[in-house]
């Protein structure tokens, strides 16, 4: 039975509990928070038996294998590198870190620590990605040329997700100060990762970044709104394919639309995760004359729950763990960086 503690009990974490309680051999037994009267009604509502305010309470305590770090991006790096001294497992949020040296940093702890470690790069849990992964890597599109990513949100736009003016959990994502990169740094990271996995590693990157007026005096309280809230990336691939990866809160009529083409010398591949994240469309030689597109439906594949829970138990790590974090990590500072200095980043 892997005992399992889970860091941070805000929206996000109900879907950790949720997804561990439908898995057997594994049993949540404790949660910590900052915040008592959250971390108490989250216990109750998940029955978890132990409650704590701080990680060092926690860890002090210790009768846990593993952890979720589902705590705000800034405390990602270093509550991960308390539970890494500590020995434990680490299935940590995205984005690994707020910038590239401290996600080295977490990926060298966790190499000495020699233990399970995962960044939460959740439309993994789609088997499409996967399918596309493979039919890339065994050649089925030839040569890929052209990469089409994006990643809309609309609850600048639209309340459907309810009121972000009042909500800490949105204003938090909107305020520097607060640790936010931005739209970039929340779901952009989810775009590079489910664009570059299939289509290669990222060589250089071009990206403009754009932070519309969104309340009088730019600020809400004791939040300043200063994060990006839209961003479009220009990238280059290592295998040469160009492509183009656009991020945005404001999409209305997408409350959270991801979508990916990539084009190559053979065919061509889309997934539109409205539409199905257990199918993707494929033109090949036999449709290509006709611009026409079958279905293909992706054999199941485990969630990202079920790869921390079985790296543990079977000791062998999988993907993504925090060096591919990292990296990723490493091509959003490129994106900052060419953003402010208005120019293409090589990585
Ligand atoms: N993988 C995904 O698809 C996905 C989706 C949503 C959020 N996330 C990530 O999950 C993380 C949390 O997001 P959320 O939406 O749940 O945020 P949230 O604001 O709803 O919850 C964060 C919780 O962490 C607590 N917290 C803050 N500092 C802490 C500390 N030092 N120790 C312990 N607890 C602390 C807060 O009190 C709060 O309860 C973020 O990094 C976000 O990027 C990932």
């Amino acid at each position: 039975m892997i005992k399992l503690a889970i860091i941070g009990t805000g929206g996000m974490a109900n879907t950790h509990a949720d997804n561990f309680s439908q898995l057997r051999g594994c049993k949540i037994v404790a949660a910590c928070d900052v915040d008592q009267k959250r971390v108490q009604e989250f216990a109750a509502k998940h029955k978890i038996p132990h409650t704590f305010t701080t990680v060092e309470d926690l860890l002090q305590w210790g009768r846990f294998d593993a952890a979720s770090n589902v705590t705000p991006d800034p405390f990602h790096a270093p509550i991960s590198l308390a539970l890494l001294a500590g020995g434990k497992h680490v299935l940590c949020e995205k984005p690994l870190a707020v910038c590239y040296s401290d996600a080295a940093e977490m990926v060298r702890a966790a190499r000495k620590a020699g233990v399970i470690n995962m960044v939460n790069f959740s439309y993994r849990n789609h088997s499409a990605i996967h399918k596309a992964h493979a039919l890339v890597s065994k050649g089925v599109l030839g040569r890929l040329l052209h990469v089409e990513a994006t990643y809309f949100q609309s609850w600048l736009s639209q309340n459907g997700w309810g009121d972000w003016h009042t909500n800490p959990a949105w204003l938090w994502r909107l305020s520097t100060a607060h640790g936010s990169k931005g739209v970039l740094g929340d779901v952009g990271v989810h775009l590079l990762d489910f664009a570059s996995y299939p289509a290669g590693d990222i060589a250089s990157v071009y990206c403009r970044l754009k932070t519309f007026p969104k309340a009088p005096g730019g600020k809400i309280g004791e939040y300043r709104l200063d994060a990006n809230d839209s961003a479009v990336i220009t990238a280059e691939f290592t295998n040469g394919a160009l492509g183009s990866l656009r991020t945005t809160r404001w999409a209305t009529g997408h409350h959270n639309s991801i979508t990916l083409a990539l084009y190559g010398e053979e065919g061509a591949l889309k997934i539109d995760l409205d539409r199905s994240g257990s199918e993707l469309e494929l033109c090949r030689v036999k449709q290509r004359k006709l611009g026409a597109w079958a279905t293909v439906k992706c054999a199941k594949t485990p969630s990202m729950y079920q790869r921390f829970l079985t790296g543990i138990r079977t000791e062998v790590q999988d993907q993504p763990d925090f060096a591919r974090g990292a990296a990723i990590q490493k091509a959003l500072d490129a994106c900052e960086q060419s953003h402010r200095e208005s120019r293409t980043i090589s990585l």
